[in-house]
């Protein structure tokens, strides 16, 4: 990652929680230098906090599964979704990662992977499993791609071969962690959530708004869906934390997380 990049990608952000480049890092000057490795430490722990909530969230024993949703496109749902799925696999849990949404499928490039044949390819039975889950560069973390796109999703999402496909992969996977499309925008998520142990709504701070969030959760309180928390991104460092004083980093690195538990009652 060059230095001067500070438009954080999925993919630099993926990096930055496994690794530091160390020969970018040794061209730079020493402030950048810290102000870097304080950054991706705050981006790291974060996830950690995310995934011990998640962890608590879920108690039960065998596959642990959930949807990460929002209200709107470009909330941050792939990001998270990734990230999330990269920090449960290095608890040594074996995790598998899909990209439910079929019409905008972003996990693919975050991964470097190619997104066909996937989902849709399984669902109408061009493909087998075996040739649909894909290999990452970390260890316990597989990925289920989105695939060719299809005219219609909500319909495939919705299907019995959906809901067959995720009750084998819970024979298989510790965690399931599903990237989702945006719930105030087409319908397809919704089905999906039903078949889990519940979504994780991401909120984008100063972007999302209010009233898309709240009818988003009267929507999932009217199909009796289980709210886990609420993941806030975009989240501006404090002003008075020396490492945020170089402006430039304030919005791509800005990251952070609040949990609530509204809705946590609601099975
Ligand atoms: N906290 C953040 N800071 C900067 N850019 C972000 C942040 N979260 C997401 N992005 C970027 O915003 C864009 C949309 O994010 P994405 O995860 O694809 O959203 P969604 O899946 O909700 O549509 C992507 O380019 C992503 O890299
Ligand atoms: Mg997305």
């Amino acid at each position: 990652m060059s230095n001067h990049d500070t438009q954080l990608r999925g993919e630099d952000r993926i990096a930055a929680d496994l690794k530091t480049d160390q020969s970018a890092e040794s061209n730079a000057p020493a402030k950048i230098q810290e102000q870097e490795k304080a950054l991706k430490f705050k981006v790291v722990e974060s996830y950690k906090v995310l995934r011990a909530n998640i962890m608590f969230s879920i108690i039960k024993s065998g596959c642990k599964s959930f949807v990460i949703s929002s209200s709107l496109p470009s909330e941050g749902k792939s990001t998270i979704a990734v990230n999330t799925a990269i920090a449960l696999s290095q608890t040594d849990a074996r995790v598998l990662l899909i990209d439910t949404d079929l019409r905008r499928p972003k996990i693919n490039r975050f991964l470097g992977l190619s997104n066909t044949p996937g989902l849709s390819n399984y669902l109408i039975g061009m493909n087998s499993i075996s040739e649909v889950l894909h290999k990452t560069p970390y260890p316990n973390l597989t990925v289920f791609c989105a695939g060719s796109r299809v005219p219609n999703p909500s319909e495939l999402l919705a299907s019995s071969q959906m809901e067959v496909l995720l009750d084998q992969l819970k024979q298989k996977f510790d965690y399931i962690v599903i990237d989702s499309a945006p719930l105030n925008v087409v319908s397809d998520t919704y089905p999906i959530i039903k078949k889990t142990d519940g979504v994780l709504l991401v909120v984008y701070q100063n972007r999302s708004d209010y009233r898309e969030l709240d009818r988003t959760i009267k929507s999932l309180e009217m199909v009796n869906a289980k709210i886990l928390g609420f993941v806030m991104n975009g989240v501006k460092p404090k002003k008075n934390n020396r490492y945020y004083a170089d402006k430039k980093y304030q919005y791509s690195y800005g990251y952070g997380y609040g949990y609530g538990s509204r809705g946590s009652k609601k099975k």
